[in-house]
Order: C-alpha cells, then sequence, then structure tokens
C-alpha cells in the first residue's frame, strides 16, 4: 500500500465508525481495524480527524462566457479552489453553440478543462438547440460518459417549453438525466422593465424582479411536466419554499424529482441586496426571505433536498459595479467553490445536520444522481482515493485573501466556520494540506458518467 490514513473516523453517508483506510495507487484498497504498514507506506496520522469523501459539486461555471464578460475562474483556478476546499471533482456546464451537436460540445469544452484542471471533473451540457436532428446526438453524448442536460427557463438562450419537453421525453430514451433552472421569464421581464421604468435600479430590485413565486411557479410547471413525459427531473439552486413544497409532494406521490440547493441560498437572504454591495450577490434565483430558508432546512433534514452544489460562477468587482446605477448590468452569479464542504461540514460540527447528512448532499448523493457511483462519492474499497482529512477543531474566518481561486471579492468574507479541511487526496495524491494547494495543472481527469435511469424518489437503490 502506498498510504495510510490511520485513526480516524469515516463518515459515510449513513454512518461514522474508526477505521484504517489503505490507498494503493489511485484507489482505496483497504478499510479495517489496526492495518499494518508497510515498510514503504507513507502514514497519515488521522488522530482526531474525520475521513471523508471529497466533495463533488454538482453545479459550477468555470470560464463560462455570461452576462457580457466570462466568469473569473478557469477551469485551473476553479479546479484549484475547489481543491482546497475538498472537493475533488466538479461538474461543469458546457453550453451548447446554436447549431452544435452535443458531443462536440463536450469536446470544445473538455479541449479548454483537460490541460488545466487541477482535480477530476465532468459536464451537464446546457441545451440551447435541438434543430436539425441535434436531438438524437443527446444518446452520442451518454455514449462518451456525459448523460445529464440541463435546460434554463430563463436568460436569452433560455429553451421554450416545447424544447424543454423534447428533452424530458428524449432523457428517458436515452438513458439521461435533464436538470432544470427554473424561473419565469415572462414574469421576470415584465417585473424588470416595470422596475426601471419607476427609476427603481438597486440590486433590492434585482430580488423584486425575480421574487419568490417566480421561481416557485416556475418549478410548479417543471415539475408538472416531468410528470407528464414520465422523466426524472433535477431542479439545480432551489431557492424558494413555494418550489420546496412542490418538489415534496411530488416526492411523497413517488415521482422521480430531486433537488438541489446551495450554500448561499443556506446562509443568506434576500437582506443581502439591502447593503451598499448588494450587486456583488447578484445571482439568479437570488436568495429569498427568511420563510423560504428555513424551508431548504428542513427540506435538507427530511431527504426532500439531496444535494448541496456551489452554482460558482464569480466576476470581478469591477464587472458588478457596472450595475452600480442598473440592476440589469450586474453579471449573475457568485464564488463558493472553495466554501460549500467547509461551510456544510461546519453546519454539521455545530449540530444542525449530521456529519452524514453532509457527506451525503456534497458528495454521496451526488455520484449516485449523476451516475458516478461506484467511482466516486464515499470511502469503500474499489472507488477513487478522493480523501478528505477533516480536522474539526481548527475554526476559520474566511476571506478572499486566503483562497485559491483568481476572485477578488466572495459573498463568504467574513463568514466563520467551525473545523476545516486539513488535507485533500485527489486520486491518491496530496492537492492541498494545512493552507497550501499542493496539486497539479493537468492532472485532473474527465470522469465518464454512467447512464442514468432514475425511476423513483429513493436514492437508496442506485449503484
Ligand atoms: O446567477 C447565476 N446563477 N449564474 C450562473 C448561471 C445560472 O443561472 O446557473
Ligand atoms: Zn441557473
Ligand atoms: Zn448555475
Amino acid at each position: 500500500m502506498d498510504k495510510l490514513f490511520k485513526g480516524g473516523k469515516i463518515v459515510t453517508a449513513t454512518s461514522i465508525y474508526k477505521a484504517d483506510v489503505a490507498v494503493t495507487g489511485e484507489k482505496i484498497t483497504l478499510i479495517g481495524q489496526n492495518i499494518k504498514p508497510d515498510a514503504e507506506t507513507e502514514v497519515i496520522d488521522c488522530r482526531g480527524k474525520y475521513v471523508l469523501p471529497g466533495a463533488i459539486d454538482a453545479h459550477t461555471h468555470l470560464a463560462m462566457p455570461f452576462g457580457g464578460t466570462i466568469s473569473t475562474d478557469d477551469y485551473e483556478t476553479g479546479t484549484r479552489s475547489a481543491a482546497c476546499g475538498g472537493t475533488t471533482t466538479v461538474f461543469d456546464f458546457a453550453l451548447q453553440d446554436f447549431g452544435e451537436t452535443f458531443p462536440d460540445t463536450v469536446k470544445r469544452r473538455d479541449a479548454i478543462a483537460a490541460p488545466q484542471a487541477v482535480v477530476d471533473y465532468s459536464f451537464h451540457i446546457g441545451v440551447k438547440d435541438l434543430s436539425d436532428g441535434i436531438e438524437d446526438t443527446m444518446k452520442d453524448a451518454v455514449a462518451m460518459g456525459v448523460p445529464s442536460f440541463k435546460v434554463f427557463m430563463v436568460y436569452d438562450f433560455g429553451v421554450t417549453d416545447g424544447i424543454f419537453y423534447r428533452v424530458l421525453e428524449k432523457s428517458k430514451e436515452v438513458g439521461a438525466l435533464v436538470a432544470v433552472h427554473a424561473e419565469n421569464n415572462e414574469m421576470v421581464n415584465y417585473l424588470t422593465q416595470k422596475y426601471i421604468d419607476e427609476k427603481k435600479t438597486s440590486a433590492w430590485y434585482h430580488y423584486m424582479s425575480r421574487p419568490e413565486f417566480v421561481e416557485g411557479e416556475a418549478d410548479e410547471r417543471a415539475i408538472q411536466w416531468a410528470k407528464n413525459s414520465g422523466a426524472a427531473l433535477y431542479i439545480v439552486h432551489l431557492a424558494n419554499k413555494q418550489g420546496m413544497d412542490a418538489v415534496t409532494k411530488a416526492r411523497d406521490e413517488g415521482y422521480p424529482i430531486f433537488a438541489e440547493t446551495c450554500p448561499q441560498y443556506l446562509h443568506f437572504t434576500r437582506d443581502v441586496y439591502k447593503r451598499p454591495d448588494g450587486r456583488n450577490f447578484v445571482c439568479s434565483p437570488p436568495m429569498k426571505d427568511k420563510a423560504s430558508q428555513d424551508a431548504l432546512w428542513a427540506g435538507i433534514r427530511r431527504g426532500d433536498i439531496q444535494t448541496v452544489a456551489t452554482d460558482h460562477c464569480p466576476f470581478k468587482k469591477s464587472e458588478k459595479n457596472w450595475g452600480k446605477k442598473d440592476f440589469r448590468l450586474i453579471p449573475n452569479g457568485c464564488a463558493g467553490i472553495e466554501n460549500m464542504y467547509p461551510y456544510m461540514l461546519s453546519e454539521a460540527n455545530r449540530g444542525r445536520i449530521s456529519f452524514s447528512k453532509a457527506v451525503e448532499l456534497c458528495s454521496t448523493n451526488v455520484a449516485k444522481i449523476f451516475g458516478l457511483a461506484g467511482k466516486k462519492g464515499a470511502i469503500e474499497c474499489g472507488l477513487d482515493a478522493d480523501i478528505v482529512v477533516y480536522d474539526p477543531k481548527k475554526n476559520v474566518t474566511i476571506t478572499n485573501k486566503e483562497m485559491h481561486g483568481a476572485t477578488d471579492h466572495t459573498v463568504w468574507e467574513g463568514v466563520r466556520v467551525k473545523g476545516y479541511p486539513q488535507a485533500v487526496f485527489s486520486r491518491g495524491n496530496l492537492v492541498y494540506k494545512d493552507g497550501k494547494f499542493l496539486g497539479s495543472k493537468g492532472a485532473g481527469r474527465f470522469v465518464k458518467c454512467d447512464p442514468i435511469k432514475l425511476t423513483s424518489p429513493d436514492l437508496t437503490g442506485s449503484k
């Protein structure tokens, strides 16, 4: 064996127990009590620490052209930042160009990601266009290991209801999962113009033009179509109570409806948009009221939210400043790739959820939903040795200066977390220790996901 993680407490999605973990090459090869190292084995002292699977961030936008610019973190700086927060795999959005087949979308983005990524990655394909037989290439993307497609109900590249429905229908045939950004575009456009006409232009009116019902109604509609089509649906960045209630109801009825939320919705409310720097918090959907935040936490505890992901899409302060006098000009998106696992684990360390729940949300369920079970997402023999050694006693006040990406500000500035990753390993290689990045550019690999067949709301039967 090459490495032995000795004396720590292993956290799985269902239990916490004391055991040693042996790693040979890139894989976890043995888990047990009092494992004896070989002469050449590097022993990692994990006494007093938790040994966790690396997080899998199901939602990032690296180097994405958006809002009149390109998101600040590229595949190198974004995955470096991820690694330093205990995230060892990211699912990035590859946005289709009009007229482009889905395999070509993946190839185009992979050509950028492969030489840069420091941890493993895969993609979701952002669908724009199904014309000229492009929908038939969904199966080819699945065969390449990218079985996940996202539709946007908003933005200038949002799809029509018909295209959304066709993607749902096709997903069942080809073994894919459809994810949706749900907001009502017509309402956003109407409310935006109304506030602009009234000369209400501050960041608060970003929230006011996309309030709770604008997201909730779209969630309900998206769920309705998924039910009618017989397809599974994954709602990304769920941020409102009405939508949470709709997800819960559909799941109770037995439909395979899944929901992701993000740490920013669990920690901040719409009040951030009243701050003088409110524009820095502008993302879509925006943070909502306290009732929504409480509903999300309750959904997590009940199991009606299955994943937490970042929606990492940072923009520079100077770019956020474009919208100082007009909220429409603020590029939408916030940083968070380095903060998700520390934040969720800190909430566990404070007793809000269990450590197992944090692992389930940030790693195990992501692997189960997106076709990586059996490869990643748990501390188990045969899986990739993506391992985080977590120190529950190390307290950190988050500051952008100490982060490892390319961002020049973060919405997480000043937030205190209880406990922090001490060391992070990606396929057995040390990529982070005690505040320092130790990985290398290009070491991350594209991971092929298995086809996805989710026919019930229950994930326990997944491979
Ligand atoms: O504001 C956000 N969320 N920007 C990224 C694009 C998206 O909607 O996910
Ligand atoms: Zn979105
Ligand atoms: Zn997003």
